[in-house]
């Protein structure tokens, strides 16, 4: 099994290309489920959940081509000849679930292997159902699967008891080919929703409101194939914007979108980074004091989950007190007790981590327990004196497209074994 071993201490310098978002991408490959014709997309990450996903529509008999030279990935749907795809590729990855909407949308039915949980929490899927269900499915649950059955579906008012980001995708998705209107409230406001949108609207769907907490999607007969070039992924960003500020250093990063980033630009900056923004390129100077800040997730345009442990990495090693309080998921402070092996001062109370940051955290064998854990291991490692192994990285391959060569051109000291 790979790891990554930093030998910290090193400043940075030079700039990193980001790649498009996993976040948009995932569920960009799922809507393509219900186009007529080829879709394309344009600039794809080639990372493992991508490749995952894929694979889950291969075996319903879509055809997907990946180009990885090109990053270029081709759908054709219209081998599509099962409703069951394979439980063992569900059960690598949540966001498989994202197939059930266009599938139900597109031929009426669904049965998929129930996700389990995992590390960061439960993550049950509720609000997918229940959406379904109003627009018209009837839903069986039973022997560790969800089925979903609909003659037709038909448009309905949905009212979300929480934003959940899958949920208000997988709806959009089934709301696409449904007699009449849909209003989704109290939808997910992410922009990889947008991003959705905007895919499914080049496709012929109508949608307006994406990105906002209302939604209307009125249904069309047909959807065609397009392409599309899905936006930058912003906790990539956001990632090697903490990989400046903890080396304290000066770093230019290309492919931002500064809407997207903003509450990750706001809390920076209170910390005393200095960062400007032209067009899509970030430059980031973290060679001043830091300062200690509080920080609480939030759905967006909250402070993201995803960049939760990176900014725990970050404040573990500035000077002074600070308060994380994580909102989304009831489990994600898996990487506070690695840190603490780093010589980390962190003490979880509940949804809370109390900071107590330290200029000392000094190298040791830790271990990746998902993805952003992963990624905030390697900023910590940047940081800390001596040598840190990451172990199980796969974690971080699922979402980083090889994290240690651009961390490695940027002058880290860091490679993978
Ligand atoms: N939730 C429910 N019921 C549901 C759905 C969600 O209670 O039916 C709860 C979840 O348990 C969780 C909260 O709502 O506590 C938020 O979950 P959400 O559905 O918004 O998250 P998701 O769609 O499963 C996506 C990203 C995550 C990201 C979250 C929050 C994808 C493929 N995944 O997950 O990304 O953390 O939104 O922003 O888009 C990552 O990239 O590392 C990652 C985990």
């Amino acid at each position: 099994m790979d790891k990554i071993v930093v030998k910290g201490g090193k400043t940075l310098s030079g700039e990193v290309k980001i790649c498009s978002a996993k976040n948009s991408v995932l569920p960009i490959i799922a809507a393509s489920i219900l186009g007529n014709g080829e879709c394309i997309i344009e600039n794809a990450p080639m990372l493992e959940d991508v490749f995952v996903i894929s694979d889950v529509l291969r075996s319903i008999s879509a055809e997907v081509n990946i180009d990885k030279e090109s990053n270029r990935i081709a759908i054709k749907s219209s081998g599509i000849s099962s409703i069951e795809p394979s439980c063992d590729l569900v059960k690598k990855l949540r966001a498989s679930f994202l197939i059930m909407g266009p599938m139900l949308a597109r031929f009426g039915r669904v049965r998929i292997s129930l996700p389990g949980g995992c590390n960061i929490g439960t993550r049950p899927i509720d609000l997918h159902l229940k959406g379904f269900t109003a627009l018209g499915a009837e839903i069986k649950l039973g022997y560790g699967y969800v089925e979903a059955r609909a003659e037709k579906l038909i448009g309905s008012n949905i009212y979300l008891d929480f934003p959940s980001v899958g949920a208000t995708e997988n709806i959009i998705m089934a709301a696409t080919m449904a007699e009449g209107e849909t209003i989704i409230e109290n939808a997910a406001e992410e922009p990889e929703i947008e991003d959705l949108a905007n895919y499914l609207n080049k496709m012929g769907a109508k949608i307006t409101g994406a990105g906002t907490g209302k939604i209307k999607i009125t249904g069309v007969k047909e959807l065609n194939g397009v392409t599309h070039k899905p936006i930058y992924d912003r906790i990539e960003a956001g990632t090697f914007m903490v990989a400046g500020a903890i080396t304290k250093s000066r770093i230019k990063i290309i492919g931002v979108n500064e809407e997207h980033l903003k509450p990750v630009i706001a809390k920076l900056t209170e910390m005393g980074v200095v960062i400007e923004v032209e067009k899509d390129v970030l430059i980031l100077d973290g060679r001043r004091e830091l300062k200690p800040v509080d920080i609480k997730t939030m759905p967006y345009p909250g402070f993201p989950t995803d960049m939760q442990s990176q900014m725990m990495a970050l404040l573990a090693s500035v000077n002074g007190t600070s308060v994380i309080t994580e909102t989304i998921f009831e489990n994600r402070f898996m990487h506070a007790p690695e840190m603490k092996r780093m010589g980390a001062n962190i003490k979880i109370d509940g949804r809370s981590a109390v900071i107590e940051g330290t200029d000392k955290l000094t190298g040791c064998q830790v271990k990746a327990t998902d993805l952003r854990a992963g990624a905030a291991l390697i900023l910590c490692g940047l940081a800390a004196e001596g040598v840190t192994e990451v172990m199980e990285i796969y974690h971080v391959d699922r979402g980083y497209v090889a994290i240690e060569e651009k961390l490695k051109a940027l002058g880290a000291e860091i490679y993978r074994v």
